[in-house]
């Protein structure tokens, strides 16, 4: 069962997608897609907590107090800052600082962040 907003991802080929909607089932490489769950695998924390801080007109996200890698092997994908019903997505690449900046008016956000090796992690 797909649920809405939840991270899947294929253990064979390393994809990971988000749903948007409400589904049966998400398969890739002949195999149902895992559902994964934030701040699950060993890791350390202090590397992979996103840290949310407000700025005039919106916020900024750092992967974590200790700034995580951006290898090639080991690098942060994506960050994504949540407002309610909306979100949004940053992109990331090896070699970029693993830090977003996003504009936002919202009083309440949250922020995941995805690790290439560590998986989902969630802001506290
Ligand atoms: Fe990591």
């Amino acid at each position: 069962m797909l649920k809405k907003r939840s991270i899947y991802y294929c253990a064979d080929c390393g994809i990971t997608l988000e749903a948007l909607t409400d589904g049966k089932e998400a398969k890739c490489c002949g195999k149902e897609m895992e559902q994964l769950v934030e701040n699950i695998k060993e890791a350390s924390l202090e590397k992979h907590i996103p840290i949310i801080e407000k700025l005039d007109g919106g916020y900024k996200v750092t992967v974590g107090s200790v700034l995580h890698p951006m290898e090639e092997a080991h690098y942060i994908q994506w960050i994504e800052l949540n407002e309610g019903d909306k979100a949004q997505i940053k992109f990331m690449s090896p070699g970029q600082e693993p830090i977003a900046e996003f504009k936002s008016d919202a009083d309440q956000v949250s922020a995941r962040e995805h690790c290439n090796l560590h998986g989902l992690w969630k802001s506290n």
